[in-house]
């Protein structure tokens, strides 16, 4: 049978975009749901983590972290990139781990806070994005206008490749620039059954009865100008991440999900070559490049999610494959270990439910159970292939907690609590050079919450904490061994060290930083751990 190409992509949006509904939409298509409301309950609690809703949400949280469906002719896995209070430095790990990526943008907002975020990490490799402009059937901002904040935000060219027909409760629908023809709101019920209105010539009658004067007055005019200023689609600049083709449309109404869909199954990217060091990595010379064809196979973790039973520390590791084919039994090689295994249970993901897989390709997601052997990060062979994937790093928290437990004999067992929890990578774990205080960084606030929480049910640990107004952090590369030890001297009770000992400077605020990069020419500052060994 053949190999269907993979497409492994992450939907990215600012909360309240929309991109559970869009989920929805995309697993309706795929013929995973049959219904809408299948993915989040109608209340949509997101108050709690899913950490937390265990027992109530017992392995949903788990298999919403990758869904895998076909649909013309490709095998999508669709990556959960969690959004709201659930949102966290898998969010943006997540992000390495795909190779292209759904923009959806509230066309009522237009770009907002934390889409800028996501980008910053998409631009890391170029990933290629397809925008999805959403919740046309409501009063949206003018497109020239959403177009504009997206290239000048986002920095990123925009290619419409439909166009609004009015919006609220004055949506016609979508000009389709190919088809020279507008397809219908009003009718819109099943997608794969759509009516078009011809609108190759904008003075049919017959166009002006179906939008009316007033509207039809407005979309000549927006259509004058958009022919004029809109460039082309160029696949390859798509592919490189300099442009990005956009929709408009509504995901609740499944109203232009299918022309995004099918744009996402012709040009998004199959798995592709990716950057890895020789272990151990001594110079640079040992950067290598692994081709998703190599017939060996390699894989890297991405995330890990702490699974159903905490008595157990049992946690799912989803680990992505980069090159060769995995077919369960086989032995696979831990690089940081040295350890060899049997996978017996290797698992794949449906909307809802989990199977045991057979065979695995580049671009799949495989789940692994795991007692706590393994770390984000750690690379997988066959045949003790010693290489180690590079881009997969710790993004620098945004904010921190000092954090101390009711009983200081339980000091140590705090630290240990902490380290392991930070393996799991939604938080991390820093140790402050001065008073040897135990800091917790991490880009979302629940996590903090889920940490204490797990303490307490995990450790028997009562912890504390004391926020700490940092900003970020920055990983520090130094150009021999006297500049380092000179800015440690200098900035003592901003030195931090990370789980791997890596030495980081703590941002207080933004003009702190500036001011000890300028002091500091021989000192580089990394918002990611990726360029520090
Ligand atoms: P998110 O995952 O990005 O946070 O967004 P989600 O899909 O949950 O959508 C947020 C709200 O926006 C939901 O309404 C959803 O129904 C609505 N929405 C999404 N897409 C569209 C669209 O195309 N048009 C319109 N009009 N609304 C849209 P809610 O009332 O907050 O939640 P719910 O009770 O419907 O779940």
């Amino acid at each position: 049978m053949a190999i269907l190409p993979r497409c492994t992509f992450a939907i990215i949006s600012h909360p309240d975009a929309g991109k559970t509904t869009m989920t929805e939409k995309l697993l309706w298509f795929g013929g995973v749901v049959r219904e809408a409301g299948m993915v989040k309950s109608k209340s949509g609690d997101y108050a709690k983590s899913d950490w937390m809703e265990l027992e109530k949400q017992r392995g949903i949280s788990i298999t919403s972290s990758v869904m895998s469906f076909e649909y013309n002719h490709r095998a999508l896995h669709l990556l959960d990139t969690p959004g709201h209070k659930d949102f966290s430095e898998d969010t943006y790990r997540t992000l390495t781990a795909v190779e292209s990526v759904l923009m959806m943008i509230d066309s009522a907002k237009g770009v907002e806070e934390r889409t800028i975020k996501l980008m910053e990490v998409c631009r890391m490799r170029d990933t290629p994005i397809v925008t999805f402009m959403n919740k046309y059937d409501r009063e949206a901002l003018d497109p020239f206008q959403l177009i504009d904040d997206v290239e000048k935000t986002l920095r990123i060219q925009c290619v419409p490749m439909n166009w609004p027909v009015g919006s609220g409760v004055d949506f016609r629908g979508v000009y389709d620039f190919a088809k020279k023809s507008i397809l219908s709101f009003k009718n819109a019920r099943d997608p794969f059954t759509p009516t078009f209105v011809d609108a190759s010539d904008l003075d049919a009658p017959e166009l002006k009865e179906f939008l009316g004067e007033r509207i039809l007055n407005e979309f000549k005019e927006q259509m004058q100008m958009a022919e004029a200023l809109m460039p082309a689609f160029n696949e390859q600049d798509y592919l490189d991440g300099l442009q990005s083709p956009v929709f408009f449309g509504s995901a609740l109404k499944n109203f232009g999900v299918k022309e995004t869909l099918d744009m996402i199954c012709q040009v998004a990217p199959t798995p592709r070559p990716r950057e890895a060091v020789l272990a151990p990595y001594t110079s640079d010379a040992d950067k290598v490049t692994v081709d998703p064809s190599d017939n060996e196979f390699t894989a890297f973790i991405f995330k890990i999610q702490a699974n159903m039973d905490p008595k157990h520390r049992d946690r799912i590791t989803f680990m992505r494959v980069c090159s060769g084919k995995f077919t369960r039994g086989d032995k696979i090689f831990h690089v940081r270990t040295g350890k060899e295994m049997r996978v017996a249970t290797p698992l794949m993901f449906q909307a809802r439910d989990r199977e045991i897989v057979e065979d695995a390709y580049p671009g799949d997601i495989i789940g692994l159970h795991d007692t706590g052997k393994y770390q984000i990060g750690d690379t997988f062979s066959m045949g003790k292939k010693l290489i180690r994937y590079t881009g997969i790093p710790n993004f620098a928290p945004e904010l921190f907690m000092r954090v101390m437990c009711k009983d200081p004999m339980k000091a140590k067992h705090l630290e240990k609590g902490l380290a392991q929890l930070s393996e799991e990578g939604a938080t991390q774990l820093f140790i402050r050079r001065t008073a040897n205080e135990k800091m917790l960084g991490a880009v979302g606030a629940l996590q903090f919450e889920v940490v204490k929480f797990r303490l307490m049910d995990e450790y028997g640990i009562d912890a504390t904490y004391e926020s700490v107004a940092w900003q970020g952090v920055r990983w520090l590369k130094f150009e021999d061994e006297s500049s380092k030890s000179e800015f440690v001297s200098n900035y003592n009770t901003f030195i931090m060290h990370d789980r791997e000992d890596r030495v980081c400077f703590a941002v207080r605020t933004e003009w702190d930083l500036r001011l000890a990069e300028e002091k500091n020419p021989k000192v580089k500052f990394y918002k990611n751990s990726d360029y520090v060994d």
